[in-house]
């Protein structure tokens, strides 16, 4: 509790990054990790080897960028130091051990950025009306640009929607209905994708497609997906990721996600 107060205190951030609890959410990231690290090894090892397989195809290795790179523990420090000899990190919030790493490595550079342009206008959005005219606005911006021999989206696309439905749901004092939901997290994640594809670089993106609950006898209760369009993608591969096995998340189901991995030049 003390180890943690002193680190809410210590990491440098964003205020509006605070307020939305993205402290609160990487602190639990980095314990569920900890507590789940050998059920996550599979889905771990997918991601390294993706990496290992995109970079050896690199026209040049000069330079990277990982968004949404939290920890990183999907694909490591030690990895991306290995390779290159620029490395970007993008996130609305960097651990304190990242900042302390750059501070003592020039190679190394955190970016503390909104990567969905939503952050500062979430307290203006007000009903259901407001986040629909917002998601078509970012549809027509170019929400981030990033220049490197490899761009690196790692596993955000999902996340981009889920804190403007909340605000909204907050708001409305109701959930939104399942169509409602899917149709935010599509006009997040093509919004995502077409900024990436704008960007210089070779592109790797992984990201979770669907998510599943099994009950402890192991029958599947709940299947959550919804639509989005990687046509100017080219599909890698899929696995499954054993994200919160029984007990993990709740005593009554497990869940698992399939994760999507794409490229793009
Ligand atoms: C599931 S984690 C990614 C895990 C990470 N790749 C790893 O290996 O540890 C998603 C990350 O996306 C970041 N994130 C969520 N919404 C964001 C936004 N709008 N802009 C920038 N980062 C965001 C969160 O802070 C979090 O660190």
């Amino acid at each position: 509790m003390i180890r943690e107060s002193l680190e809410y205190l210590l990491t440098p951030s964003n205020p509006l990054a605070r307020k939305y609890g993205f402290f609160y959410q990487s602190i639990a990231l980095k314990h569920r990790f900890n507590r789940c690290k050998i059920d996550w090894l599979p889905h771990l090892k997918n991601c390294q080897d993706l990496f290992n397989e995109t970079v050896r195809n690199l026209p040049q290795k000069k330079s990277v960028a990982v968004l949404g790179s939290s920890h990183l523990h999907e694909i490591p420090l030690h990895l991306l130091t290995e390779h290159f000899q620029e490395i970007t990190l993008v996130d609305i919030f960097h651990p304190l051990n990242h900042h302390r790493i750059a501070k003592r490595n020039p190679r190394l550079k955190l970016v503390t950025q909104d990567l969905s342009l939503t952050l500062a206008e979430l307290d203006k959005l007000e009903t259901w009306q407001d986040l629909v005219k917002h998601t078509e606005d970012l549809a027509t911006k170019t929400l981030f640009h990033f220049d490197a021999d490899l761009i690196i989206s790692a596993n955000i696309l999902s996340q981009l929607g889920l804190l403007p439905m909340g605000s909204i749901e907050r708001k409305l004092k109701r959930t939104l209905d399942v169509e409602q939901k899917d149709y935010i997290c599509k006009a997040f994640a093509e919004a995502h994708l077409k900024s990436l594809k704008s960007c210089k670089g070779t592109k790797l993106l992984y990201a979770d497609r669907e998510v599943r609950y099994h009950d402890p006898q192991g029958e599947l209760i709940f299947t959550g997906k919804y639509e989005v369009d990687f046509s100017e993608y080219k599909k890698l591969k899929e696995w499954d990721w054993l994200l919160a096995p029984l007990k993990e998340a709740s005593k009554d189901y497990s869940i698992q996600m399939k994760i999507e991995a794409y490229s793009t030049t």
